[in-house]
């Protein structure tokens, strides 16, 4: 069955992994950067894939692309790049999540994982959230929060974070495309 999400990205592609290797089906994934390793696991899954290095050619040919692939969510895993106002507001409302390595709102930004270390904080997380124009802004969905160790290094915390991400951003999404089939 087809579960009619997009992916865009602009790096590794684990969190595109995770959700292809749970089972969802991904109509194409689009890329800003066209050595994005998630890329090859697009293709390496079968999954039609785009890359187009000017962010407004992109963001053009993916609303056309969500027409033609009949595209219900748009999934943001290491998009590095700010969606315009008009490419979001074209969409309808709710129809584009991001996944971020922090307890939004702290923490926006690059480099979460460095900052919230930098900081000193006790706990951090990941976050889903739906995408408005602003960055790491927009409705959160879903929060976990993990404990940092005294000992975490930005190293050891990423690898922490991105396990829960990779399950907790698959059954997000699932959550979701069930909701909507409903409504
Ligand atoms: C993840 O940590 C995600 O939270 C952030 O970008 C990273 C992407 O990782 N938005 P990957 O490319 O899926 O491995």
């Amino acid at each position: 069955m087809r579960h009619n999400i997009a992916v865009l990205l602009s790096g590794n592609g684990s969190n595109l992994r995770a959700i292809i290797d749970k089972g969802l089906e991904v109509s194409f994934v689009a890329s800003n950067n066209p050595k994005a390793l998630g890329l090859k696991i697009a293709k390496n899954a079968n999954i039609p894939s785009y890359s187009w290095k000017n962010v407004s050619i992109l963001e053009k040919e993916v609303l056309k692309l969500i027409i033609d692939y009949d595209v219900k969510l748009l999934a943001l895993a290491g998009y590095m790049r700010l969606l315009s106002k008009n490419f979001v507001n074209s969409l309808p409302s709710k129809f584009i999540v991001n996944i971020h390595p922090s307890l939004l709102p702290k923490y926006k930004g690059m480099n979460a994982i460095k900052q919230a270390i930098e900081d000193s904080a006790e706990y951090t997380g990941v976050t889903i959230h739906h995408v408005d124009v602003e960055m790491d802004s927009g409705y959160i969905i879903k929060q976990e929060r993990i404990k940092i160790n005294e000992n975490d290094t930005a190293k050891s915390l990423k690898d922490r974070l991105q396990k829960i991400e990779h399950r907790l951003y698959f059954e997000t999404i699932k959550f979701i495309l069930n909701k909507k089939k409903k409504d």
